[in-house]
């Protein structure tokens, strides 16, 4: 698995949309030059043919071919001399014509021979970042900013060290086969789950997995859009729910309830479960008999049996933050 389809797409597009603007650009800058001076419009097209004639030179066989290749070089160097002085010239710098594609190592295509050049490697997470549905948290709610000195010291901020440890070792962990597949974090409001949450999905993304963020409401309304509405974006929506390696579900238990909305969370739970894939799920729901009363006994039974279930304790760092202006 990776990066989902949308992404990998939408990055190619970008590829393709930078190298065509970027051609577009010289062929501009040529029409620009050509008005001045049409003569550059005869120097640049015997340039391109140079490529040309290496090869009718080649094709002739070997002998005598390195004095053919020799003068082929000789006249493209007096072409590209003439080509710079009617630049500089008419005011223009020498490379005023060349493509300038924004990575010199792969000219845009994404590809250095068959591996794939550090720039579009990058362009995937960002554009993963984007379409994971976390945006900007990704660089606020990193494992970094996650202050344990918000938690009471002893037993309350061990219990949150040892979430916040666990959580590192689930992004180390991904990818491998022995691991916990599913966590359920349960707590108040304001103690960090999707704080940590997001911590989670940045680590998973850099790893060239593909994660969906979304609430339980959200992921709801796309079901009900898909369904009622035949709503082609909810339905596109709804697919990536199934497909990411690590699907993100803030704030089970705030979404409306009842038959359809219950055998939607079944069938997205059972399915995932069933193809070992992962989940993150963030409550407020904080007692195993809250939870069976919430939920029927298919869901309760899979959110008790497949997730591991971390508690989050102290304090509404919400309104710490606010008290004392760092929010
Ligand atoms: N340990 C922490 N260190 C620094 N900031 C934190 C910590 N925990 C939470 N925060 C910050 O406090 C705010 C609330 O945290 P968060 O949204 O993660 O809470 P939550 O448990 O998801 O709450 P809710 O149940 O209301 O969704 C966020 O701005 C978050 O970045
Ligand atoms: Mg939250
Ligand atoms: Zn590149």
């Amino acid at each position: 698995m990776g990066y989902s389809a949308e992404v990998v797409k939408s990055v190619r597009d970008m590829f393709e949309k930078k190298r065509a603007d970027a051609e577009n650009l010289s062929v501009l800058h040529l029409n620009e030059v050509a008005l001045k001076n049409s003569e550059i419009l005869s120097i640049n097209k015997a340039l391109s043919l140079t490529g040309l004639m290496i090869y009718e030179a080649a094709i002739k066989g070997p002998e005598g071919l390195e004095e053919r290749i020799e003068k082929i070089k000789r006249e493209n160097h007096v072409l590209i001399e003439a080509k710079q002085q009617l630049l500089c010239g008419l005011g223009y710098p020498e490379d005023y014509l060349d493509i300038k594609y924004s990575c010199d190592k792969c000219n845009d295509t994404g590809y250095e021979g068959i591996n794939m050049c550090s720039c579009m490697k990058k362009a995937l997470v960002k554009e993963a970042y984007a379409q994971s549905g976390l945006g900007k948290f990704l660089k606020s709610q990193t494992f970094k900013t996650f202050d344990l000195s918000f938690y009471e010291e002893g037993e309350e901020r061990e219990q949150m060290a040892a979430i916040l440890e666990k959580a590192k070792k689930y992004v180390s962990d991904f990818g491998k086969p022995d691991k916990d597949s599913n966590l359920l974090f349960v707590g108040t409001t304001g103690l960090g789950k999707t704080h940590i949450t997001t911590a989670i999905a940045k680590g998973v993304i850099d790893k060239a997995y593909g994660v969906v963020y979304d609430s339980a409401q959200n992921i709801i309304r796309a079901f009900e859009n898909e369904h009622f509405e035949k709503d082609e974006k909810a339905s596109r929506e709804v697919q990536r729910y199934f497909d990411c390696d690590l699907l993100i579900i803030d704030d089970l238990g705030t979404e409306f309830r009842n038959s359809f909305t219950q055998s939607c969370i079944y069938n997205l739970l059972n399915t995932r479960i069933n193809a070992g894939k992962c989940m993150i799920i963030s409550t407020n729901i904080d007692s195993t008999s809250k939870l069976r009363e919430t939920y029927d006994d298919r869901i309760f039974s899979r959110l008790i049996g497949s997730f591991r279930h971390f508690k989050f304790v102290g304090k509404d760092i919400r309104i710490a933050k606010m008290k004392n202006g760092t929010k």
